[in-house]
């Protein structure tokens, strides 16, 4: 898979590539790159936001900014792009990011995220470059930033061999394994800890009763709606 973040801040993004999972996947093949917006822009002295027509708190994004940095990095016209790949805006009245979604990106052989940053971007952003909006959640962020490496996390780590064990992420909350339903808990050692046992079922070394009974408590929480 190939993964382009579009942001004012790939400085941001450091920490995040160094984790294990992501480390794995471009070992495996897929790539992930940063576009700083400011490299690209036509106007002088870095500029890439602005005050909003008709007035109004902070800076948006500037649509002639994005177009530029979209044309330089993939050689074409950005309201082209649409048609041929998927560029999701992280915006926090978006499309709520769930795991079916992550599904969906994860089968895309190319992805390109655009982070906004203080008011966001201008509407033409969205209106004509873009084939989604991503929010993670009904709550306002500074900027796209941490969305997008939320995004990035959940989608690298579905990609083969990102995981240590391939069994990870086949048998997890939501997962096709367990019906959708919460992941079973996991207990480790010390098998008692403050008088807190762990389940006998695990200790029995009896896999089939040991798997009956991690699908009872995947299905418990499930019932429970242990998940609004
Ligand atoms: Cl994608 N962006 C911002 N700025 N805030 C958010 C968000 C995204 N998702 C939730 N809140």
């Amino acid at each position: 898979m190939e993964l382009d973040v579009f942001t004012l801040f790939p400085d941001a993004f450091g920490w995040f590539g160094h984790q294990r999972h992501v480390e794995n996947a471009l070992a495996g093949g897929n790539r992930l790159e940063y576009v700083n917006y400011r490299d690209h822009t036509p106007l002088s002295a870095g500029q890439v936001d602005d005050t909003p027509f008709g007035g109004g708190a902070g800076m948006v994004l500037r649509v002639d900014v994005v177009a530029a940095a979209l044309r330089a990095h993939y050689g074409e016209d950005a309201a082209e792009l649409p048609a041929q790949r998927r560029i999701a805006a992280l915006t926090p009245t978006g499309r709520v990011l769930d795991e079916g979604l992550v599904d969906e990106l994860v089968s895309e052989p190319r992805l390109t995220l655009l982070c906004g940053r203080y008011e966001g971007f201008d509407q033409r952003i969205l209106d004509h470059f873009v084939t989604d909006e991503i929010s993670i959640g009904r709550y306002v962020l500074a900027g796209g930033e941490l969305a997008a490496m939320v995004v990035c996390d959940a989608v690298l780590r579905k990609l083969p061999g990102a995981l240590g064990h391939e069994h990870s992420a086949l048998e997890e909350s939501f997962s096709q394994a367990l019906a959708g339903a919460p992941e079973y808990p996991h207990y480790t050692r010390p098998a008692e800890f403050r008088g807190w046992p762990v389940p006998e079922v695990l200790l029995s070394g009896h896999h089939a009763r040991i798997r009956e009974w991690r699908l009872a408590q995947s299905q418990s929480r499930a019932d429970a709606g242990s998940l609004p």
